[in-house]
């Protein structure tokens, strides 16, 4: 069984804890990644480093750690098939990160569009840690020498980059790390604000009506999509964009449903009755995982077990490949 398990193709992926988790996160993300875990050896992490290259809270931080960890395995993600983490309980992160830094370019690191829009955004904390956070990722994902990455798209260029500093680095001191290839879902891998359709939902936005949790009630599910942009037309179709496109792709992500299913569905009928039913499947979608969520949080010690076992299990893995970077770079060992 152990060596089956170690044939399996390598996936990571993580979500930072900077705040609750979106629809954006799980129909992007975390909906993937219980599907791919039968199939690959997968490590999730919670990116709490990531995290602190924007402005924390520092209690808010470590209950959110937490929580997602929670999302996680409320979301259907199975802690006895994969190996779930916090990525500072493994310091070789930041160690990989490091060397990896001197072979990133500053000029590919400046053309990162998310560094752009998060400089705009804290123009009072334009840290080095946000200017290099493409590197830490690239730390994350070739320290397990991960062959896909399940992201939304906004996280393709990041994906990119790590591609890019794994090759330059082969290239510089022999075959080292596997190039990660990223896997983006068709249906969820971008999912607009509810209020400015042309943004991404963001778990950051100032405006709580832009955005679903996954941990909000029906109720309130159902209020949001009421308010949501639509667009000045009156019928359902995906090619009117804008609002209405996004709440599209919003409903076939939880039903599982085609677009062209979906226009015919509500062929004659309004935005009201299109808006409803869209709250409702995801609402419908959410439940479970809420429910869930709320037995899981009460149990601190489950939840602490789980990582702990999977901090020792990814540094495993993690420190094999480090030991293998440092040693190429020409870091003097001292005999055991
Ligand atoms: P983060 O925390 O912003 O988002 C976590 C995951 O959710 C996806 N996502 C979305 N997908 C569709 N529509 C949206 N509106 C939406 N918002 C977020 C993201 O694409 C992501 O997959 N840098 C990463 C975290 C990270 C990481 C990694 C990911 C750190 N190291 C290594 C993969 C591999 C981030 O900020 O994700």
């Amino acid at each position: 069984m152990a060596g089956e398990t170690e044939k399996k193709k390598i996936i990571f992926s993580g979500v930072q804890p900077s705040g609750n988790l979106t629809l954006g996160n799980y129909l992007g993300a975390l909906k993937n990644w219980s599907i791919l875990q039968d199939e690959y050896n997968c490590f999730y992490c919670v990116v709490d480093m990531h995290a602190i290259t924007v402005k924390q809270e520092p209690a808010s931080l470590r209950r959110r750690t937490l929580e997602t960890l929670a999302v996680y395995i409320a979301s259907g993600i199975d802690p006895e098939k994969v190996t779930l983490f916090v990525q500072s309980h493994v310091s070789a992160h930041a160690e990989l990160a490091w060397v990896l830094n001197c072979s990133t370019m500053f000029g590919e690191l400046s053309r990162m569009t998310q560094f752009k829009d998060k400089s705009a955004k804290n123009e009072s904390n334009i840290n080095a840690g946000l200017f290099t956070y493409p590197v830490l990722m690239a730390a994350d994902i070739l320290l397990y020498q991960t062959d896909l990455v399940p992201v939304g798209a906004d996280q393709k260029q990041h994906i990119e980059i790590a591609r890019d500093i794994a090759e330059r680095f082969n290239n510089t001191y022999s075959p080292t790390f596997v190039i990660p290839e990223p896997y983006i879902g068709k249906t969820g891998m971008r999912i607009m604000s509810l209020t400015e359709p042309d943004k991404k939902m963001s778990k950051s936005d100032e405006n709580a009506n832009s955005y679903i949790l996954i941990l909000d009630d029906k109720d309130t599910i159902i209020k949001k999509f009421k308010r949501a942009v639509t667009d000045s037309n009156t019928v359902v179709r995906y090619e009117n964009g804008g609002g209405i496109a996004n709440l599209l792709n919003i409903y076939c992500s939880c039903t599982g449903k085609t677009i062209e299913e979906a226009e015919k569905e509500f062929e004659g009928k309004g935005y009201g009755d299109f808006k409803l039913a869209v709250g409702e499947v995801c609402a419908d979608s959410l439940e479970p995982v809420r429910q869930k969520f709320d037995e899981l949080i009460k149990d601190t010690a489950y939840l602490e077990s789980i990582l702990k076992s999977g901090a020792e299990k990814a540094s495993r893995q993690a420190y094999k490949t480090l030991d293998k970077v440092y040693r190429k770079v020409g870091f003097y060992k001292l005999p055991r």
